[in-house]
């Protein structure tokens, strides 16, 4: 059985991949410092699959400590979710940021060749894009031009793996860059949890439809797309999980970048309205000014990821907003 080692495993996206990488057989070890996370995520990942991931309380800039995990385990291969990931606070602690995301991959990273671990796989955004030229966005378009601490602290590393594969081959990276991650598992177990009032579009909207929330600000009506509001590429946070599996089936040398996707773009109020149907009733809205930072559309091409890794996302809006609703439903104060 493989071992596989999940830095910031009990976050949003890490939980969810702990379930697929369970079901596919392997072994987890999550390794994460709770700073955005409870371990009760853990607990629900047993009662969803009959297995609790192995889990360490501890930071990835805590070397000593990280090291014992490598020291007392053998693992296989890491997938590297651990990060701080709020946009809006990356422009205000741009040194916490950059600290905690480039010092604590290079940590990882060091500690993974000190014992002969070289499969890597990265948890970046389509944020690295800035703002495209082109839709929808091919793994080939140019990257740079990001607008926070946050997007540019992704951008680095990604430059940092492909000049860690240069000086060391036996390295085998890949970089998915995710487009909007939303839902949650069908068994409402485990979802989204964010910290106080949410920056992103979805655990606003069921926040608001459970009653959390007044309304929800819909960030601009004058952009250049079919309704005015801003359009996005969201995929099933189950789907994103199932991608990593893939990823660390595909044995192919080198530095391997996919966008993790469903190549589809939905406006906001596209999704309010599915939101919508999921919760059967009508979810309040204002129109606001623009959010500072925001771009128009962003969606990407799949064709890569199909091709390469085989992977397609399965889950269409309808679904992924009930699946966000029944986990908000039976937790609505989160875990
Ligand atoms: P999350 O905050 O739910 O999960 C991140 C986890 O990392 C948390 O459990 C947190 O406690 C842990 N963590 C943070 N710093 C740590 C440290 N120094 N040591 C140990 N653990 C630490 O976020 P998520 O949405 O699950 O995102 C996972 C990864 O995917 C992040 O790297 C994020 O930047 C990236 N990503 C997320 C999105 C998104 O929209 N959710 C989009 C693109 C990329
Ligand atoms: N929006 C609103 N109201 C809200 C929140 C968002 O109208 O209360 C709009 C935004 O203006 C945007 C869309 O909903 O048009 C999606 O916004 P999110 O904040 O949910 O997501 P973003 O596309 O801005 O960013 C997300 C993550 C980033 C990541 C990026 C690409 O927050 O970390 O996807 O992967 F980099």
């Amino acid at each position: 059985m493989k071992t596989i080692f999940l830095s910031g495993g009990c976050g949003y996206i890490g939980s969810h991949t702990c379930v697929e990488l369970i079901e596919a057989g392997y072994q987890v070890i999550v390794y994460d410092n709770l700073s955005n996370s409870k371990e009760i995520a853990m607990e629900r990942v047993k009662q969803i699959t009959g297995v609790r991931p192995i889990f360490i309380r501890g930071d990835i800039l805590d070397a000593v400590n990280l090291e014992k995990v490598f020291q007392n385990y053998k693992i296989d291969a890491v997938i590297h979710f651990a990060g701080l990931k709020a946009v809006g606070e990356s422009v205000s602690k741009p040194l916490e940021y950059y600290h905690n995301n480039i010092t604590g991959t290079l940590l990882l990273l060091q500690i993974m060749r000190k014992y002969n671990v070289f499969d890597f796989v990265f948890s970046s955004s389509a944020t690295v894009y800035g703002t495209p030229s082109v839709l929808p966005i091919t793994e080939q378009a140019p990257t740079g031009n990001t607008t926070n601490p946050y997007g540019t602290s992704k951008l680095y590393i990604e430059q940092i793996l492909k000049d860690l594969y240069k000086s060391d081959p036996r390295f085998h990276i890949t970089i998915l860059r995710y487009f909007n991650p939303i839902g949650a598992h069908p068994s409402g177990l485990i979802g989204e949890n964010p910290n106080g009032i949410p920056n992103n579009l979805l655990p606003y909207i069921t926040q608001t439809a459970i009653g959390i929330r007044e309304y929800v600000g819909v960030f601009g009506k004058d952009y250049d797309t079919p309704d005015g509001t801003g359009v996005r590429d969201y995929i099933h946070v189950c789907d994103l999980a199932r991608g990593h599996i893939l990823a660390l089936n595909h044995k192919k040398a080198g530095v391997e970048i996919y966008n993790l996707g469903t190549g589809k773009g939905y406006s906001v109020l596209e999704v309010l309205h599915s939101m919508e149907k999921a919760c059967g009733h009508s979810i309040p809205y204002k129109i606001m000014p623009r959010r500072s930072g925001d771009i128009a559309s962003c969606y990407c091409d799949p064709t890569k990821a199909k091709r390469e890794l085989g992977f397609e996302a399965e889950y269409e809006m309808d679904q992924m907003c009930e699946h966000a609703w029944n986990w908000q439903k039976k937790n609505p104060n989160g875990y």
